[in-house]
Order: C-alpha cells, then sequence, then structure tokens
C-alpha cells in the first residue's frame, strides 16, 4: 500500500492520566519497532493528554498523540469546551471529528464537523473524520447514499493541500463496541466509494493520498483481514486499543511484521 498506514486508539471516555501512562509505557516497544512504517496515533481523554505529551517527549515514543473532540473557536467563553490552541499547545497532531457517539449522545452535525475539520488544519493538525451508516440504513441498502452524503458534508470546502492529508474513518454504528464486524469486503466497498467522494470532489491525486481506516470492532485477530483491503489504510479501534498487547498486536499487523 502506497499510502502508509495508521492506526489510531480512540480511548474513549477511558482511563485517568495515570492509567493512560501505564497502557503508553506497554506500547513503547511496539513503538520503537513499528513506528517508522506505521503512524501509531492515541486518542486519550482531555485530562490524559498533557500526561501522555510528556511521556512522548522525554522518552522520544514514536506515537502521535490525538483528541477526541474540539471546538471550532480557538478561545472565550465556552463552557466544557477545548479548543485547537489548547490541543496544539499539547503537541496534538490528530483529531478525531463526528465519531457516531458524538452525533448520538451530543448532537454533532455534518455542519460542526466541517466547520471543526477546517480549523483542524487551520491549526497545523490532521482531523480523522468519521462516518457510518446505522443498522436501519444498512439493512435498507442505503448505506452509499448515506455514506456519500455524509462524506461530502464533512469534507466540503477543504483547501486541495488540507484535503491531501485528510483521514477518513468509516465505521458502521452497528459494528462499533458489537463485536460485529462489517466482513472486509463490505468494508472495502465502502472504503472504496468514499475514495471515489474525494475524488469527485477535489481530485485523483488528493484521492491517493487521503488516507482511509475502517473501525467497529476491530481486534488483534481481525485486523490483518482489513488491512489486505486495497483501499483500507489503517484502523480506528476503539475497546481494543485499551490494552497495550491487543493493541500492539493490531499494530504489528499494520507493519506486517506480526
Ligand atoms: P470499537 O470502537 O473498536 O470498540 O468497536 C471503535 C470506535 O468507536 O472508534
Amino acid at each position: 500500500m502506497a499510502r502508509k498506514p495508521l492506526v489510531a486508539g480512540n480511548w474513549k471516555m477511558n482511563k485517568t492520566a495515570a492509567e493512560a501512562v501505564s497502557l503508553i509505557n506497554g506500547l513503547k516497544e511496539v513503538a520503537s519497532n513499528c513506528g517508522d512504517d506505521v503512524e501509531i496515533v492515541v486518542a486519550p481523554p482531555f485530562t490524559a493528554l498533557h500526561s501522555v505529551k510528556t511521556i512522548f517527549d522525554l522518552d522520544r515514543v514514536n506515537m502521535a498523540l490525538g483528541a477526541q473532540n474540539m471546538f471550532y473557536e480557538t478561545e472565550g467563553a465556552f463552557t466544557g469546551e477545548i479548543s485547537p490552541r489548547m490541543l496544539q499547545a499539547e503537541h496534538c497532531r490528530y483529531v478525531i471529528l463526528g465519531h457516531s457517539e458524538r452525533r448520538q449522545y451530543f448532537g454533532e452535525t455534518d455542519e460542526a464537523v466541517n466547520r471543526k475539520a477546517k480549523v483542524v488544519f487551520e491549526h497545523d493538525m490532521t482531523p480523522i473524520v468519521c462516518c457510518g451508516e446505522s443498522l436501519e440504513t444498512h439493512e435498507a441498502e442505503k448505506t452509499a447514499e448515506w455514506i456519500t452524503e455524509q462524506v461530502s458534508a464533512a469534507i466540503t470546502g477543504l483547501l486541495p493541500e488540507h484535503a491531501a492529508r485528510l483521514v477518513i474513518a468509516y465505521e458502521p454504528i452497528w459494528a462499533i463496541g458489537t463485536g460485529k464486524t462489517a466482513t472486509p469486503d463490505m468494508a472495502q466497498e465502502v472504503c472504496e466509494l468514499i475514495r471515489t467522494v474525494v475524488t469527485e470532489m477535489f481530485d485523483e491525486d488528493i484521492a491517493a493520498t487521503a488516507r482511509i481506516l475502517y473501525g467497529g470492532s476491530v481486534t488483534e485477530l481481525n485486523a490483518h483481514l482489513f488491512f489486505a483491503a486495497d483501499d483500507i489504510d489503517g484502523a480506528l479501534v476503539g475497546g481494543a486499543a485499551l490494552d497495550a498487547q491487543s493493541f500492539g498486536k493490531i499494530i504489528k499487523a499494520a507493519c506486517g511484521c506480526g
């Protein structure tokens, strides 16, 4: 695969700062072995970002830091929100946007995801833009329309040089945390469609450099099946990213060494 694989751990609302440090300690070895071949990203909760950044700096850990959300204003009276400047100051390189849990529980809209994506790029970070259909949409065989609309809305108006750095994660909602995954063929089909949407909105070269991940019950047992697909450039991992051994094995599968 010409694009460098990316494996990102979305820790969701798990791990205190101390627990985050011990999880990172458990990943140092795999990061030093695979970190040049696979981009390894961890997205801890906000309260652990600083501790994780500190070990990354002190121990020169070959991983990148990500955040799970961000507001689009740089500062001001927005109680409870986190700004791009704050994430930049913690050396975050990635920001997950539009995760289905944020859409479902916190009312995140396509418009907000689009606005945030632009601001993330303006602050020299990269968004990991999530999309995915519900079980109902999946069963009604309306996945293609849904994904086309969701991705188009999220990336409209991006500068071409930003679009070329995009990371888009396809996460069928019915596969998140359920132990059910899309089959690798289904996931490949949707990831290929996403690349076509990027081609149509920008161009082929941009679509060829953007990275598309699969997410939804990825484990050490199934990761290699997804990584073998042409249009899948890595994974966004939830549950299995909370354990150093499991996440390490997923990283090794992307690296091709394990
Ligand atoms: P899961 O979560 O791997 O636990 O299914 C994936 C995600 O929500 O990003």
